[in-house]
Formats: structure tokens, sequence, C-alpha cells
């Protein structure tokens, strides 16, 4: 039986972070020999808010080689920029053509980015999901691993392809949310009440994956908790609940034995817990990222050959389209 197909993207903007990669990246490194995967760095999303030109080719490049360290493997992936291939904004249009005015009105990330700048409400920012539904149709992807604030894009990529299929002949597949148990909403470190991401600006809120040692334990003593003393699983108590989550992903126990494991301690011996098992999970990443970014030409034809082989499939799917639209 052929493998199934997962595709995922992520925006070079800003620094990527520990949500990221607890969120994303950690399982389409985890689930490669799995699933058939392809993997893109998102530019053409990025530019939905404001970017400095020559500031974005560079954070695209270094985006790709923080992919790379953190373990895709260009035998088992593809890993390509999004503005490689011209289907994706191609196929956004026609999607745009069957997407409801209400539907699209109904998405909270808009509504969120436009109530924290309102300066920078555009089309483009307005109109994002449709591009990411059109990432994903064209490939014909089975499965999109992502984090739980993709829940509703997700969804609306769905809506789409259910609609279009029935409306004017079967083109795409139907793709599956492939969200984690544990790690799909890492908050905000200094503020667990909301996610950790990579425009907020409090210095103590994100882990960076290519943070120091010492920063980490610095900003993990600093983080958020309460004024309980006891160390147990509780939703309510959102900073420790945090920190136990990420605990709990990167050291693979059961809930049960780490609370076993704090019974008697305080938030300083959990901080210095968690803070350990992220450094030393970093670690690697940090070394394989300084090794990689050394070697530019060899990140360039990574991206280079991963967007020529996956093309064709982009290509087919748009064709296909176009010609049950009547555009051909
Ligand atoms: P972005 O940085 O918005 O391009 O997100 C890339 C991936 O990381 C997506 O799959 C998101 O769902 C995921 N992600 C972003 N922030 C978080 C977070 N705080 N916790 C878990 N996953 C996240
Ligand atoms: N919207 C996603 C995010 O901000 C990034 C993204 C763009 C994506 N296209 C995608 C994720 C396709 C999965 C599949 O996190």
């Amino acid at each position: 039986m052929s493998k199934k197909r997962v595709f995922s993207g992520i925006q070079p903007t800003g620094q990527i972070h520990l949500g990221n990669y607890l969120g994303a990246v950690k399982n389409w490194v985890d689930s490669q020999d799995v699933y058939e995967n392809i993997f893109c760095v998102v530019n053409s999303h990025a530019i939905t808010t404001p970017q400095d030109p020559k500031e974005l080719r560079e954070k695209t490049f270094e985006l790709a080689g923080m992919l790379l360290a953190c373990g895709i493997d260009v035998g088992k992936s593809s890993l390509f920029v999004q503005s490689e291939i011209d289907a994706h904004p191609s196929l956004a249009w026609i999607l745009d053509c069957n997407i409801a005015m209400g539907e699209m009105n109904r998405m909270t990330q808009f509504k969120d980015k436009s109530l924290k700048n309102p300066k920078n409400v555009n089309v483009g920012l307005f109109n994002y999901p449709a591009l990411m539904a059109a990432d994903i149709l064209l490939y014909q992807a089975d499965g999109v691993p992502v984090g739980e604030d993709q829940k509703q894009h997700l969804e609306l990529a769905r809506n789409v392809a259910i609609k279009f299929n029935r409306d004017f002949g079967t083109c795409f597949k139907i793709p599956e949310p492939m969200i984690p148990e544990v790690g799909a909403r890492v908050m905000g470190l200094d503020d667990p009440q909301s996610k950790m991401s990579k425009s907020h600006k409090g210095a103590n809120h994100a882990i960076f994956l290519l943070d120091s040692p010492d920063v980490i334990l610095k900003k993990f003593k600093k983080a958020t908790t309460d004024s309980l003393d006891t160390i147990v699983f509780d939703t309510e108590r959102k900073g420790l609940y945090n920190l136990l989550g990420i605990y709990e992903v990167l050291t693979q126990k059961s809930r049960e034995s780490i609370e076993a494991e704090f019974v008697g301690k305080g938030y300083g011996a959990l901080k210095l817990a968690v803070a350990e098992v992220v450094i030393e999970t970093l670690r690697p990443i940090r070394e394989e990222y300084m090794r990689l970014s050394a070697q530019k030409g060899y990140i360039a034809q990574i991206l280079k050959e991963s967007a020529d082989k996956v093309r064709p499939i982009a290509q087919a799917t748009y064709q296909r389209a176009k010609e049950l639209v009547g555009l051909i």
C-alpha cells in the first residue's frame, strides 16, 4: 500500500519558537518514515503582514536551514519555498470564487490579527485561508500536521474542496487535520493566557530554538505560575499546565509519573527540570543549524530540487481545476 501524503507549512516571519516546534515541526520530523512528506516555507503568506524585502529573503532561507537542523531529512521529505510554484496563488483565485464571504468572515485569526494591528488590514490578510487551502489541495494531501490554531483554516480548506468536487467534479482529496494531543497549543511563558507567538514582544514570552542554554534557563525561571503549591495537571492553572505540558511532550512520561516526580517539590524544581529538558532538546538543533548556515549553497540546492520534484503534482491539480471550471 502506498504511503499517505502529508503537507504542512510555516511562515518565515520572526523567529521559530518552541510552540512551532512542539505543535508542528517535531511531528513532521518524527513521522517522516510513516508518510510521504511535503513541507513548505510559506513566504507568500508572510507578506500578508509588512515585511522588509531583504529580511524576508534572508528569513526564508534561515527557516529552511532551521527545519533541516530540526531533522527534516530530504531523503524522506520535500522542503520547498511557496513562491517557487506559481500554481499556489493561481489555484487560490479559483478557490476564492468558490468560498462564500460569510465563511471567510468567520475566521478568528483574521479578526485577532486585524484587532491587534488595525493599520495592517489588507485584502491578502483576509484571503490568507484561501491561499492556505490552495497549498494543501494542490498536493492532494491526506493529512495536515499543524498546531491547534490552524484548525479553523483547515476546516475551510475541507469545505471548499468538498463544495468544488460536488459542483464541478472530483478534483481534490479532502485533507484531515493532524493536531497533536499534547503540545498543540504552547502558551506564552510570561502570559499563559495567550499562545506563544512569533510576533509577541515580551522578552520572556517565547523560547526560540536558537536561544542559548543560559537564556532558556532564565526565561523558564521567570515563567508566570500561581501561588498554589501542588504540582498537578490542572487546566485551570494555565502557567503550571503549560510548563507540565512542555515537560510531558519532551520526556514522553505519563502524567501520573510526572506528578509523582514532583510531589513535595516547588515550582523552582519544576522550572529547572523543564528548562533542562528543553536545553537538551534544542542543543543539537542549534549546533546543526550553526553547521548548516555556513552552507548556503547546499540549502539553496535542496530547496530547488524539492520545488522541481513537487511542481508537477501542483501543476496537474491546477490544470484539472482549470478544466473543470472551464478556463481551458
Ligand atoms: P506559523 O508560525 O504561524 O507559521 O505556524 C507554524 C506552525 O506552528 C503551525 O502549524 C501552527 O499551528 C504551529 N504553532 C504556532 N504557534 C504555536 C503554539 N503556540 N503552540 C503550538 N503550535 C503552534
Ligand atoms: N497558516 C499556517 C500558520 O500560520 C501556515 C500555513 C500556510 C500552512 N499554508 C499551510 C500550514 C498549509 C499547513 C498547510 O501556521
